[in-house]
This record gives C-alpha cells, structure tokens and sequence, in this order.
C-alpha cells in the first residue's frame, strides 16, 4: 500500500523541480535579455530594443535600438499635437504629460482646476460681480462680461488710472471744465461741486446759493466799499 503512493509523490516532487527550472531558466534568459543600456525614462524590451515611457519620445520613435537616443518629454500642447482642451481652455505642458485648464475668467462647472480631455470642458464663464460683491470699490457698479467685468462710475467719480476697480472723485473745479459762473468760488466735493457766491457776493434774485447755476452779484455795501476805496486813491 505504501510503495504505489510513494513512487507517486517522488514522481510529482520531480515534476515540481522541473517546472520551477523552467521557470527559473526563463526568468534569468529575461533579466539578461535586457539592454541594460536603456536611457532615463525608458525600459527595455529585450536585448536590443528600450521603449520610451509614457509621455517620452525618442527621435527615432517610441522604441530604438540605439545607445545614442534619449528619451524627451513629448509636448502635448505643440502645435503639431492631437490633444485639443477645447473653448475657453489652455493646454499646459508637463514633463511625460499635460492638463488643461479654463482660461482667466472661466471655471469647469466642477470647479475642479484641471481636466485632460476636451470632453471633460465644462469652462464656463466667471460671474465676478456675484462671486465678489465687493469688486467695484467706491461706489462702483459692476457689469459682468464673458470672461471678465467692468465697473462703473456714478455720476461724478471717475475710474482711477491706477485701478480699474476703483472710483475716484472728479474735481470739476480743477478739471478745466470751470462749471461755475465766475461770480462764485467753485467747491469741490465727492461725486460733484457747488458753486457759491464769492465772499461779500450774493445770489441775484431768484438764484439758488449752491447748485451749478447760481449766480451771484456784488453787494452794494461791497460796492460803496470799493467806491470810496477808489476815491481814496
Ligand atoms: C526586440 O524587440 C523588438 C521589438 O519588439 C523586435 O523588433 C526585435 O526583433 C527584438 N530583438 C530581439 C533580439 O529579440
Ligand atoms: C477623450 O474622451 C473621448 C470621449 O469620452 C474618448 O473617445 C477619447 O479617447 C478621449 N481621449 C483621450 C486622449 O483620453
Ligand atoms: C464774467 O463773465 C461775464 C460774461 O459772462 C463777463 O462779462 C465778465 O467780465 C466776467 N467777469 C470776470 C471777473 O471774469
């Protein structure tokens, strides 16, 4: 009973080690089978041939048999490339790959940053004046655009040079416009002007003392005054 059952698990210890030779023979033809030569961010295929990595090409293509290849950074955003990101989007180049993303004023609809195929391209136009009410200072009113937004000024205020989200006040007394009549002084103040009587003027009848068509006269006591003045003389 135990001579059969023996020759049988001998027979099957062999087969075992011959398996695992096999095994082992194909193993070690493979390590050395590789080039061993194979440039950064390529592998070997066999004894002969490196195959770039993903993202890499060589001149002579994906795989090359030649020590004198390297192995670049393919760029998928070059003019001569298949990757498109699609409207409102830039393509960004990295070292074995890309991304795209919206361009300034446009968000994906995720509002995740990037994306990789033009299919994923939900950019979307910006809502800056929802997004930050604040954006228009001073009084500003804020329109937005696609892509962008503008403020605009009350009457009065004006977009300061420096910044173009900023209101500034306009001096019309100083602007050249001279919106006084020349019997007033000129007064500047935020968002607009007065014009009031010169010192010893005041309004002619009917005339308002303040607003932009006020006009004034000389008062006769100011008048006796410069009279005897200039009999003095
Ligand atoms: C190495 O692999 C390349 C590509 O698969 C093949 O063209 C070439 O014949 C192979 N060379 C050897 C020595 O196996
Ligand atoms: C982009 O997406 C389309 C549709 O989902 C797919 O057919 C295509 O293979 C994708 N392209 C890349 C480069 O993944
Ligand atoms: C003011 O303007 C009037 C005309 O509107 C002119 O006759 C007068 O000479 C001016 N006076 C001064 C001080 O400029």
């Amino acid at each position: 009973m135990g001579g059969p059952g023996r020759r049988r698990s001998f027979l099957l210890l062999l087969q075992v080690l011959g398996v695992s030779l096999i095994l082992l023979e194909v193993g070690s033809q493979k390590t050395s089978d590789c080039a061993r030569w194979c440039p950064p961010k390529s592998t070997c295929v066999n004894a002969t041939t490196c195959r770039c990595s993903p993202g890499f090409i060589s001149s002579s293509g994906e795989m090359f048999t030649s020590r004198l290849e390297s192995c670049d950074d393919i760029n998928e955003c070059g003019p001569s490339s298949a990757v498109s990101c699609g409207k409102f989007a830039d393509c960004q180049n990295t070292e074995g790959s890309f991304y795209c993303t919206c361009i300034q004023g446009y968000e994906l609809a995720s509002q995740a940053r990037t994306f990789r195929n033009e299919s994923e391209n939900t950019c979307q136009d910006v809502d800056e004046c929802q997004l930050k009410p604040r954006i228009c200072k001073s009084r500003g009113i804020c329109t937005n655009t696609q892509g962008s937004y503008t403020c605009e000024c009350p009457p009065g205020l004006e977009l300061s040079p420096g910044d173009p989200n900023l209101c500034t006040d306009v001096n019309e007394c100083t602007s050249g416009q001279n919106p006084c009549h020349n019997s007033t002084h000129c007064l500047n103040n935020i968002g607009g002007y007065e014009c009031r009587c010169r010192p010893g003027w005041k309004p002619v009848p009917g005339s308002p003392n303040g607003p932009k068509n006020t006009v004034c006269e000389g008062t006769e006591l100011r008048c006796h005054i410069l009279e005897t003045h200039t009999q003095n003389i």
